[in-house]
């Protein structure tokens, strides 16, 4: 997280999001709170119908924000990586991926960026998912 506040480029505190449906209301995020620097590169990494989209839209942050469902893509581009559970969607991690720039694909070998993807997966397994859902290394 940025030392100071005022380096944010966008701070969201608290966010929820009710979608109303005949079937009734729709949680789609819940409590969600991050910040982006301005010139951080954050990854949304979630398993589909987390509420990445709906963040999003709510942020108008498209430029800052890279919407993914692959960890190590999100390990490979990320400064910081906002780690989401499955709906509704809530913050479970947020990592600071600090891997040296520029990342060569060869980054990918690395024990480091290695124990980046495994602490991403383990968190995941934490909440069942991997098997069946659009997460995935
Ligand atoms: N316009 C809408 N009306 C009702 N429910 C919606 C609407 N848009 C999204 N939802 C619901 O909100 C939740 C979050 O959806 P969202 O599209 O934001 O997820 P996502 O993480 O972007 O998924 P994906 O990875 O598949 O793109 C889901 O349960 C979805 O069904
Ligand atoms: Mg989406």
């Amino acid at each position: 997280m940025p030392a100071s506040a005022q380096d944010d480029f966008l701070s969201i505190t608290g966010l929820e999001k009710i979608y109303p449906s005949r079937a009734g209301a729709i949680l789609a995020i819940k409590d969600v709170s991050l910040c982006v620097g301005t010139a951080e590169f954050v990854s949304l990494l979630g398993p589909s119908g987390c509420g990445k989209s709906t963040l999003l839209r709510l942020a108008d942050a498209k430029t800052v924000l890279f919407v993914t469902h692959s960890i190590t893509e999100a390990v490979f581009l990320a400064d910081k990586i906002i780690i989401m559970s499955p709906s509704p969607g809530r913050v479970i991690d947020t990592m600071t991926v600090e891997l040296p720039r520029p990342r060569r694909l060869a980054v990918r070998e690395t024990q480091d960026f290695t124990r980046y993807v495994a602490r991403i997966r383990t968190i995941f397994e934490g909440f069942g998912m991997l098997r069946g859902t659009h997460v995935h290394e």
